[in-house]
């Protein structure tokens, strides 16, 4: 990493950090579509595959777009290193799966994507490592749960779709305390608004599908720690295994980076405006907002987070059929499972996101039937409220 990139400030290093120009002094960063790299000489060949020269070699390793992703992401994060994913599933996925082998232990909050908790709950058992599901909000199921050959902590906060988030500071100190390590998937938080490695934790994890490209354009991920962590855990995992992120979409992730800051200050706006117009609405059973003096965990947001949250879960009364009339009766708002987006859209987690789980292992999470997740986009806030409003109202 370029030492000066660490030097800016957060947009700045958003516009400039990591940018490799090459020799024709290209404004924006070049895209290379390669696979890989040439050499003028079998020496030079060779002296690339021993580490003695430094330069490039294959797009599945590594790739100068991509890099620019890699080293943007870090300097933002405060991180040492960066690794880029073809999505943000191979991210989590690279990030536990290269830290354990069969014997060892690994203990997360159950409120995780429900990808994610498939991974810990299913896939990680097939190779012999077994798995704990806490509540996250409890320190002491943290403490409870852990044993002789634990060696990872995962959580994601605020957690998806409800909300609720967890005290970083603390479970990684009691990671630590028990040998173990501690995995952040910070999606919901942005890495705008929460540092989980400034907080103790030892790796971060995003989908860059989400705010930091922004505009529905293309899958990433991404994982983020010391250089040591890096190596150890990640880097041949990675390399040898091949979930790498194209040239292309590290193009466009740069891009998106570029305004992160902006669109997710005007989502966050945007998303406590509606927080605070509807929290009263009669429609509505409760509301959650990080942010809101009434969040369940006001204390630990204040305490970690600096800013709120583009995101607000809403418990529309009446259950399914209550919020599919008020999901359908959305004109502006689209009904779809991603978020972060450009656009403002709303998803039902009981159906789509949380569906594999039982009724009740999603009443154990507060995902109740009635439960509309909504992720503020860029619109006009008078027009998302409008259309928010007018279909609450037709419920
Ligand atoms: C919290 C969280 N983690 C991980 C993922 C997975 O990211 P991706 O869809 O880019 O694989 C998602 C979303 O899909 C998510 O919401």
């Amino acid at each position: 990493m370029h030492a000066p990139d660490r030097d800016y400030h957060p947009e700045t290093r958003l516009v400039h950090a990591g940018t490799l120009r090459s020799s024709y002094g290209e404004t924006s960063e070049a895209l290379f579509l390669t696979q890989g790299f040439v050499y003028e000489t079998a020496e030079e060949c060779e002296e690339r595959f021993q580490s003695t020269t430094p330069g490039f070699i294959y797009s599945r390793f590594s790739n100068p777009t991509v890099a620019m992703f890699e080293r943007r992401m870090a300097a933002f994060e405060g991180a040492e290193s960066a690794r880029a994913t073809a999505s943000g599933m191979a991210a989590v996925n690279a990030a536990l799966v290269g830290q354990v082998r069969a014997g060892d232990h690994v203990v997360a909050a159950k409120a995780l994507f429900g990808s994610c908790r498939w991974v810990v709950e299913d896939f990680l058992p097939r190779f012999g490592v077994a798995s704990t599901l806490i509540n996250g909000l409890d320190l002491d199921a943290w403490r409870n749960a852990v044993r002789p050959n634990t060696k990872v902590f995962f959580l994601e906060s605020p957690t998806n779709p409800t909300l609720d988030v967890i005290d970083i500071a603390a479970v990684a100190k009691i990671a630590h305390g028990a040998g173990a390590r501690l995995v952040v998937d910070n999606v919901f938080a942005t890495p705008l608004w929460q540092s989980p490695l400034t907080l103790g934790a030892d790796c971060v994890v995003y989908s860059a599908t989400k705010h930091i490209d922004g505009q529905g354009r293309c899958l990433g991920g991404v994982i983020l720690a010391s250089e040591a962590f890096i190596q150890e855990h990640v880097h041949m995992f990675l390399r040898q295994t091949g979930p790498s992120m194209s040239p292309f979409n590290a193009w466009v992730l740069l891009k998106g980076l570029e305004t992160l800051h902006l669109r997710v200050r005007r989502q966050t706006e945007t998303a406590a405006a509606v927080a605070g117009a509807l929290a009263g609405h009669k429609a509505i059973a409760r509301l959650v907002y990080p942010g809101r003096p009434d969040h369940p965990q006001a204390v630990t947001v204040a305490k970690q987070m600096s800013g709120g949250s583009t995101m607000v879960a809403l418990d529309i009364a009446g259950g399914k059929a209550a919020a599919f009339r008020f999901l359908d009766a959305l004109k502006l708002v689209r009904i779809t499972n991603n978020l972060g987006d450009a656009k403002s859209l709303v998803t039902h987690p009981a159906t789509t996101t949380h569906q594999r789980l039982t009724a009740e292992q999603r009443a154990e999470l507060g995902i109740g039937d009635g439960l509309v997740r909504f992720s503020a986009g860029l619109e006009h806030p008078g027009d998302v409220l409008d259309d928010l409003v007018t279909a609450l109202n037709a419920v």
